[in-house]
């Protein structure tokens, strides 16, 4: 496989970075991970855009342009024959440089990026998937997409370890997001979800579900959510880049409404297929 080291593609096991590199030193970077479909990115403007915003947010300056990144992603897909569904990983740290809290001077940032099959997970899309509720233990900051992924990690592996899918995260009962996936409650054909304030990442897929409820006139109510709102919901979905919309049938073992996804989902499912197609 070929890999985009900074501007430049070399083959995968040519990569090799120092061990004070601040990315695994300190979690000192950001990321994103963009969908392929049949060869194509999906929202990669808007992946993109993200990545500029948490860089500077975390103050890392990007030596390339958005249109050179861009350039470089879509040759990425031609240098690796990509023509199937899969994904993109990108990485972007504060470079290596000797091991010290304090930001290096003159040090260039470091940016990788590698592309992988990834499958559509049909099963899950159509049957749904299970939660668990988890404390939300993570900083104040989540709209950056950070590589601290520490809080995200231990919340997944508890949820796996319970047989689900993935964890629904709250602070003090109200529901922010999920350990990798934004989450929706529909209540009387409203969907609600927690807004876009500085407490949950800000997700591409997320931004179309915004386009979607518009087109289809559904009420979309950005006030969030509490615990106690779950066990009386009508319907439950995630969504993410790598899960699409994927309806939550159970939570900590409870079944929602009659535990088969719910039509609004069905509806924003059959939108979403027809987006990134
Ligand atoms: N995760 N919230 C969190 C905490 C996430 O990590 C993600 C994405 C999302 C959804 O964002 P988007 O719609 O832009 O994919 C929400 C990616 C897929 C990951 O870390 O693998």
């Amino acid at each position: 496989p070929i890999i985009l080291t900074q501007s430049r593609f070399t083959h995968r096991d040519e990569l090799t970075y120092p061990y004070e590199e601040r990315g695994l030193q300190f979690g000192d970077g950001v990321y994103e991970v963009v969908r392929i479909y049949n060869g194509a990115y999906y929202l990669l403007e808007e992946h993109i855009d993200r990545l500029y915003r948490s860089a500077e947010a975390i103050k890392i300056e990007l030596t390339v342009s958005k249109e050179e990144l861009t350039n470089n992603l879509i040759k990425l897909l031609v240098q690796n024959d990509m023509t199937v569904d899969g994904k993109l990983y990108l990485q972007l740290t504060r470079g290596s440089a000797p091991r010290d809290h304090v930001f290096p001077v003159d040090t260039p940032a470091n940016m990788y990026a590698y592309i992988q099959d990834l499958p559509r997970n049909i099963k899950n899309l159509e049957t749904g998937v299970s939660a668990t509720t988890e404390h939300d233990a993570r900083w104040d900051y989540c709209y950056i997409k950070s590589l601290n992924l520490l809080p995200n990690v231990l919340a997944k592996q508890t949820a796996k370890e319970n047989g689900c899918y993935e964890a629904i995260l709250h602070k003090d009962g109200f529901v922010t997001e999920c350990s990798a996936s934004n989450v929706y409650l529909v209540k009387n054909g409203t969907i609600y979800t927690h807004p876009t304030t500085t407490k949950i990442l800000h997700g591409c897929v997320r931004m179309r579900i915004e386009k979607f409820v518009d087109d289809l006139a559904i009420p979309f109510n950005e006030e969030g959510f509490t615990i106690e709102d779950i066990s009386n919901a009508d319907e439950l979905f995630l969504t993410s880049s790598t899960s699409e919309v994927t309806p939550i049938i159970k939570v900590d073992n409870k079944q929602i409404a009659d535990g088969k996804p719910g039509k609004i989902t069905k509806q924003l499912q059959k939108a979403y297929e027809e987006d990134a197609a």
